[in-house]
């Protein structure tokens, strides 16, 4: 079968890394590396030339005509995600779109319908759900490593707060969008998307975004998650998931690769550790890319109601909270 062949919408600081490790998958004769739109055609093709794609395109619409395209990794803000997802599916492409997938629960339910009416591909490069430490992290709690899991506590604060794209509402700016995605998504993979509510306090910025906030997610049975983010704080992304009979420590939450599990009982803590082939954002890429192999709509390790759920959580968050966007009318 031929290989998917990629292409990225929008040219930007994250769009680079995917794209070094699409030419790591390239290189190995998993993907094509097709083309790059950004809205600068010089800037296009400087980026296509530098990781090693066919073509480049001065505008995301030339791209969504190219024929030679089948996946379209979208990469621009938060509230493109919506209107990027729905140009590329518009045009008979499949999406792999980054976190968060939209900017509330409502665009993502219309982008999921138009993928499922046109019969493709579409899903959320939330990276961290496709980690092979994240899949070992799963099983050793099927196992009964830490007894019955109880609490996770979770954190990610980076301080990005000048960046025009946390600062604005338009953009569906914020912390909670861009770094608390993170804990959750860590807290529904292992706790399930089933949580009963979800409440909290922020900080907002004076544009009427959050700047930071803690938050918990609630299990009908008791479980919690305690989770927080910070677009000022610098204190970095770390897990914990705690049981009746140990705890596994995630030191780097979202660039996982390795955790410990420390029984409780007095034994030696275990170490695992998973490094990544390339730099971590290969295996989201491989399984969009068997996924349409396999002609699926969805990839297991990242469901559409994963995405939904943590949307949900995060909606109405920020209503409790009074921040809206735009796109929220
Ligand atoms: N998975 C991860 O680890 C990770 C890390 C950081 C960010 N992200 C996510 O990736 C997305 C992009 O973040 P980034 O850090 O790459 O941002 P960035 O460096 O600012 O790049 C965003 C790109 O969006 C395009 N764009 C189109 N319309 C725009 C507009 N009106 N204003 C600004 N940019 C516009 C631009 O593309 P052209 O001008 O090139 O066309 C720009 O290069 C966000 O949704 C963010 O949450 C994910």
């Amino acid at each position: 079968m031929n290989p998917v062949r990629l292409s990225i919408l929008g040219a930007g600081h994250i769009a680079g890394k995917t794209a070094a490790a699409a030419a790591h998958l390239a290189a190995r004769g998993e993907i094509r590396l097709r083309a790059v739109a950004a809205r600068d055609p010089a800037r296009a093709a400087a980026f296509a030339a530098r990781f090693g794609f066919e073509t480049s395109f001065g505008s995301y619409e030339e791209l969504v005509a190219d024929p030679e395209t089948d996946l379209i990794y979208v990469a621009t803000p938060n509230t493109l995600h919506a209107p990027h997802s729905r140009l590329c599916l518009e045009g008979g492409k499949h999406v792999l779109c980054e976190k968060p997938f939209t900017a509330n629960a409502r665009e993502a339910k219309e982008v999921l319908a138009l993928a499922r009416s046109r019969g493709l591909f579409c899903g959320e490069a939330m990276w961290l759900r496709f980690l092979p430490a994240s899949a070992a992290i799963g099983e050793a709690l099927r196992a009964g490593r830490i007894g019955e899991p109880r609490m996770i506590e979770a954190v990610f604060e980076v301080p990005i707060s000048e960046k025009e794209r946390i600062r604005e509402p338009a953009l569906g700016g914020g912390a909670l969008l861009d770094l608390g995605v993170y804990p959750i998504a860590f807290a529904l993979l292992h706790f399930g998307e089933d949580y009963a509510d979800a409440t909290g306090r922020a900080t907002l910025l004076p544009t009427g975004v959050d700047d930071q906030s803690a938050f918990s997610l609630g299990w009908a049975d008791g479980r919690i998650a305690a989770l927080a983010c910070s677009a000022t704080a610098a204190g970095g992304a770390a897990g914990r998931i705690v049981g009746t009979e140990g705890a596994i420590d995630v030191p780097q939450l979202v660039r996982c690769d390795g955790f410990r599990i420390s029984p409780f009982s007095g034994g030696e803590p275990e170490d695992f550790s998973l490094p990544f082939e390339c730099n971590g954002y290969e295996y989201e890429l491989r399984a969009a890319a068997r996924a349409i192999a396999d002609g699926l709509s969805e990839c297991p390790e990242a469901p559409h109601s994963a995405t939904l759920a943590a949307l949900r959580a995060m909606d109405a968050l920020r209503a409790a909270w009074g921040i809206r966007f735009p796109c929220d009318a």
